[in-house]
């Protein structure tokens, strides 16, 4: 059953490797350095969302086959396979090679992608060089991880020593599916710490694939493992086992709410991003032409499937009118298409399930008082006639209405009139949300106290989505638990230790 068998992409030397799509490979996960079938045999499939054609076969792991992972990652943590034992650089050294393995498989990584999620081709170019580049900042980080020598007088010494904090379950959603293991897997392993990921059920491959990078890069069997499954199947076993020490979770508020819950039992750590309903405001002296490009990207890039999207357009009156003509052209220019096609700016949904989901919700506003302003088209091609389109939506609401309440996670835009920066900065704190907020206006004072007035974990100015790896992530709110990116994420795999020395 746990034959080392490899998955048909992970033979050969890596620049000759080309992953052929349509074939129903029947992939294997990988635990303790193995490439391994669920214990069950039991299998699921991994569909295109472009043409609801199925990809690959992957297996469908349960606790049993977690066992094994933690089983792994706790023997390389507590024997030093990879934190204790092992010198900082040597890790780093390891992470670079996956950071350059990633770089030199680019185009292939973004294929990957491009068929299991469905957004399009330069997006996920976009997100694999932003992949890279994780494991190269946080390879870095590996070898500047330091404590501090407080001090307690002459006849003692204190040592403050930062420590990995053990075996990390990492729980990512399928929206930025490589890029959101990333975003965890780097630091972990960076600060010493061994894996057990868990990618999305609709979007295995690319986890996989970084599973056989990590082990061509040199990462040592059991230190980084992959499991395979459906969320209650194969991701919470690990909230319940007393071998993981740390879960770090992206995804639904509904999901990390429980999550938060299950691990309280046993106190293990918690770092949860989780959704939101981000405003996105045009005062009337904003620069239009890049304003309105701007915020039709925050909401209807990567579909709208964004925890930070711009999904409540707030515009000054002044300027209302020429904000929403402008979406609307916007929109109108959107091509929906298969994400390989070049041409294509906006692909499908990730499921049936979510376009359903997106549908019910655009169906939900007009009887809910929002006025539609905007429909887009799917797309005509035939060989997408199974793809699960949602095209891009312009309603026009109010601060109150469902949409404007609640995640949609799709192409849909609530645009809502406002008059000046009070009823603005309470409109946008009015939900239970706070991970992000734009805000577009050439007057400097006027965006500094905005970007301080609203209560939102990463506020732009003049510009809405980037999310650069130095920098930082995280919500406010009931937007998440803790920190990601940059030195921030390190702490989130780190304990710290006090060691007090009486020098008498
Ligand atoms: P989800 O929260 O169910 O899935 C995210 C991850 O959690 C997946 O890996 C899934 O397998 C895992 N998971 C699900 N149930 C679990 C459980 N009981 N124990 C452990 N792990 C579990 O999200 P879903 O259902 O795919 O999408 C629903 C909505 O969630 C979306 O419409 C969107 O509003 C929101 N969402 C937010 C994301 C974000 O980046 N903040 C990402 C994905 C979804
Ligand atoms: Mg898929």
């Amino acid at each position: 059953m746990h034959a080392r068998r490899r998955p048909a992409f992970a033979t050969g030397p890596w620049a000759a490797v080309v992953y052929r799509f349509g074939m129903a490979d029947q992939l294997q996960m990988y635990i303790d350095g193995a490439w391994v079938d669920a214990r069950s045999g039991d299998r699921f499939d991994t569909t295109d969302p472009a043409t609801g054609a199925v990809l690959a076969s992957i297996p469908r792991a349960g606790s049993d086959d977690v066992e094994l992972a933690v089983a792994a990652a706790r023997r390389t943590f507590d024997d030093g396979t990879w934190g204790s034992a092992v010198a900082e650089r040597d890790r780093a050294a390891i992470l670079f090679r996956m950071a350059e393995l990633v770089r030199a498989q680019q185009r292939e990584l973004a294929e990957l992608e491009v068929r299991d999620c469905g957004k399009p081709i330069g997006d996920a170019m976009g997100d694999i060089a932003e992949v890279a580049f994780m494991f190269e900042y946080y390879a870095g980080w590996a070898t500047k991880i330091s404590g501090d020598i407080p001090p307690v007088g002459p006849d003692a010494m204190s040592l403050i020593v930062k420590e990995p904090v053990g075996v990390c379950g990492l729980i990512v959603p399928w929206n930025y599916p490589m890029l959101m293991a990333a975003q965890k897997v780097a630091p972990a392993l960076a600060t010493g710490c061994t894996v057990v990921l868990k990618p999305a059920e609709q979007t295995p491959l690319t986890a996989l694939r970084m599973a056989a990078i990590a082990e061509q890069a040199g990462i040592p069997a059991g230190v980084f493992n992959v499991v395979t499954g459906i969320g209650a199947e194969a991701g919470a076993p690990l909230l319940t086992h007393p071998g993981v020490d740390k879960i770090s979770f992206t995804g639904s508020k509904a999901v990390g709410q429980m999550i938060q819950r299950t691990c309280a039992d046993q106190l293990k750590r918690v770092t949860l991003e989780l959704g939101g309903k981000s405003p996105n405001i045009v005062f009337a002296d904003a620069a239009l032409d890049r304003a309105i490009p701007g915020t039709s990207l925050g909401i209807f890039g990567n579909q709208g499937e964004v925890c930070s999207a711009g999904s409540r357009v707030f515009v000054h009156r002044s300027v209302y009118d020429d904000v929403l003509q402008g979406m609307t052209d916007f929109a109108a220019g959107m091509k929906l298409g298969s994400g390989l096609d070049p041409e294509t700016t906006m692909g499908p949904l990730v499921s049936a399930q979510q376009r359903d989901r997106v549908q019910a919700y655009i169906d939900s506003g007009p009887a809910d008082g929002a006025t539609l302003a905007y429909a887009g088209q799917r797309p005509d091609d035939p060989a997408l006639a199974g793809g699960y389109f949602v095209p891009p939506t312009i309603f026009e609401a109010t601060n109150g209405v469902r949409i404007a309440r609640e995640e949609i996670f799709g192409p849909v835009a609530a645009v809502i009139p406002f008059s000046d920066l009070d009823e603005v900065v309470t409109m946008s704190n009015d939900t239970e949300y706070g991970l992000a907020a734009a805000i577009w206006t050439r007057d400097i004072g006027l965006a500094l106290r905005t970007a301080r007035a609203v209560r939102a974990g990463v506020v732009w100015i003049n510009d809405s989505q980037p999310a650069p790896s130095e920098t930082m992530w995280g919500g406010y709110k009931q937007s998440g638990i803790g920190r990601e990116l940059g030195p921030y994420a390190l702490d989130a795999y780190l304990e710290t230790k006090q060691i007090y020395i009486n020098l008498g």
